[in-house]
């Protein structure tokens, strides 16, 4: 039997909204353990140095590190990773970690669609920021109708569900950029008059962390 590897030893430099920064250090023959990378990353390498990488699948092979070179890996790479070379090496491996607040907004959205369509009111809100806004695709202003704090916003949206008794947002997607997300929506509902409305739109919002600071809405102007 050979002796378990030591594991390289992590230093975590920077860790913040956006990035996370580790420095590893191995000692010979020292190894990781077996990891799924969560992010895209790019390591920077502190010596020279001979990384033996374990592959699924049984793949073995070795890599070379020269000291200041960098490379680029994407999400999903898993492997083991050993000093196979005859001294200590190190690495810094930086992960570009704001791709996290990015799917937390974009599941706010996602959970905000099913509330409008479950018709909830208090899970509405609860996608809403402690400050926000919603602007209308209609009224007298350039930005539409403005509704300004959770009492308006929230008086806002429940007269939706009192004007349409019957609505559905279909064929719905959500992507989010950075401090602004679009949901795009097929709008079909009936009014409490019997008349039918069935149009494309879209929101652009603005968040507060995860949450919904702004709804600002937009949808087509069928004539
Ligand atoms: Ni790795």
């Amino acid at each position: 039997m050979t002796a378990p590897r030591a594991l390289a030893e992590p230093v975590v430099h920077i860790d913040d909204e956006r990035f996370k920064v580790t420095e590893w250090r191995f000692a010979t023959d020292a190894e990781t353990g077996w990891h799924v990378h969560g992010h895209d990353y790019v390591i920077v390498p502190l010596t020279d140095g001979t990384l033996g990488l374990e592959e699924p699948g049984g793949v073995q092979r070795n890599a070379s590190l020269t000291q200041g070179v960098p490379y680029s890996r994407r999400t999903g790479v898993s492997h083991n990773v050993i000093n196979a070379g005859g001294a200590p090496l190190s690495f810094l491996e930086v992960e570009v970690v704001d791709d996290h607040i990015a799917h937390h907004r974009r599941d706010t959205l996602v959970r905000f669609m099913a509330a409008w369509n479950a018709r909830d009111v208090d899970a509405l809100m609860a996608c809403m920021a402690a400050d926000c806004a919603f602007h209308s695709s209609a009224g007298a202003e350039a930005q539409g109708t403005r509704y300004i704090g959770r009492d308006a916003v929230r008086a806002s949206y429940t007269a939706m569900f009192d004007t349409f008794p019957q609505a559905a947002w279909t064929a719905d997607s959500h992507h989010v950029a950075g401090e602004t997300g679009i949901s795009e929506w097929r709008f079909i509902g009936t009014d409490k008059a019997g008349r039918q409305v069935d149009v494309q739109g879209c929101d652009i919002f603005r968040f507060d962390g995860d949450l919904i600071a702004l709804k600002d809405s937009y949808r087509k102007n069928r004539s």
